[in-house]
């Protein structure tokens, strides 16, 4: 099979971690024989260094024309304390999302045996913790209207859904509910948010097309304290796109495996997988950042075409490198820590082997 990728490195330990992806699809390609194609194109704070927008139109063209696209981190702290910034390498990822009707953003969060330790919750309470959390990606406040007065003195942000909107994400998180264990969780803010009603009430409509799905509805700030208190009780979470960031980043430390998650996000045109992390820009350059949340990202975009046994060839290469201890050094247990790049080469030879 031809595949056609499209490279979107970023910044901070962006291009790092997805040198080491690519490294390993390099691997996947020679051992079942297909052909990547590799198209790079700039995105984030790199892409306004360079060419004055975070999201050029050129890199939306390759997008486009891609099969699948593998993201590596934006931001830049330059932009951070800088209110009155023009353009923000974030407004890059926000466009990408909304052009390329990226309208649910997945992320699967599950244990390492091995790394339990380095959570900040009990064993007891994260053991065996395995959930989903969808967000939705392209609503809500992020896109609806805001503003400032004219003498500044007041500014607004509008959330804003319509049925549609949630219905097809509500679709999508039904059905990875039906391919696990058959429990969804609507989390919104009902009791106060007129957007958190109509969700409600359309997933509660949905509710008989999917009779064997368990449904329950919390309401976002019980929702936040329970995974904590018991991440264990989640199977599939849904909740729109505010919420969803906050959740998301919750949940993605309960595991103790910032550095190992992986997410996707999908919808209209080409999907996106990319590192639940940012950019660390701290580490760039350095060889120091775990490569594994971005070759766990690429397992999901093998498996997003349906290519299961390469997936499957690149998880257990991560897992098998979890267990030789080849590990960078967030996640390393001794003084045997590994680089960047070293992590790359081990878990790509583990593959062709
Ligand atoms: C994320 C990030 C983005 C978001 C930022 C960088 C705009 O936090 O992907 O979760 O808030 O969606
Ligand atoms: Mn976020």
């Amino acid at each position: 099979m031809k595949l056609n990728i499209a490279v979107l490195p970023g910044d901070g330990i962006g291009p790092e971690i997805v040198a080491q992806a690519q490294k390993v699809m390099d691997a996947v390609a020679v051992k079942y024989n297909h052909e990547i194609v590799y198209t790079n194109a700039l995105v984030g704070a790199t892409a306004i260094d360079k060419v004055g927008n975070p999201y050029p139109d050129e890199t939306h063209e390759v997008c486009m024309n891609s099969d699948a696209v593998l993201f590596g981190a934006i931001g830049d702290p330059k932009y951070d304390n800088d209110p009155k910034a023009k353009v923000r390498p974030e407004q890059g990822l926000l466009a990408m999302r909304k052009k390329l009707g990226l309208y649910a953003n997945i992320r699967p969060v599950t244990t390492f045996p091995s790394l339990l330790d380095k959570s900040p919750l009990r064993l007891d309470i994260v053991e065996g913790a395995d959930f989903v959390v969808v967000r939705e990606l392209t609503g809500g406040i992020y896109f609806g209207e805001k503003g400032r007065s004219e003498d500044l003195k007041k500014a607004f942000d509008t959330c804003t859904y319509t049925t549609e909107e949630i219905e097809r994400i509500l679709k999508l998180a039904f059905s990875y509910a039906g391919k696990r264990d058959k429990r969804l969780t609507v989390i919104d803010k009902a009791n106060v948010l007129a957007t958190s009603r109509l969700w409600r009430e359309t997933a509660q409509g949905m509710e008989a097309d999917y009779k064997d799905i368990e449904v329950d509805y919390m309401f976002v700030d019980n929702a936040a304290m329970q995974l904590i208190q018991w991440p264990k009780k989640f199977d599939v979470m849904v909740t729109e796109n505010m919420f969803g960031d906050i959740i998301s980043d919750e949940a993605s430390v309960i595991t103790g495996s910032l550095g190992l998650l992986p997410s996707a996000s999908v919808g209209v045109h080409t999907s996106v997988f990319e590192p639940i992390h940012g950019s660390y820009p701290q580490a760039a350059g350095k060889d120091i950042a775990n490569p594994i949340a971005t070759v766990l990202s690429a397992a999901m975009l093998l498996e997003s075409l349906d290519l299961l046994e390469e997936a499957k060839a690149v998880r257990d290469a991560v897992n098998q490198s979890l267990d030789a201890g080849v590990v960078t050094e967030d996640i390393a247990k001794d003084d045997n820590v590994s680089k960047t790049s070293e992590v790359g080469d081990w878990l790509a030879n583990c593959i062709k082997k």
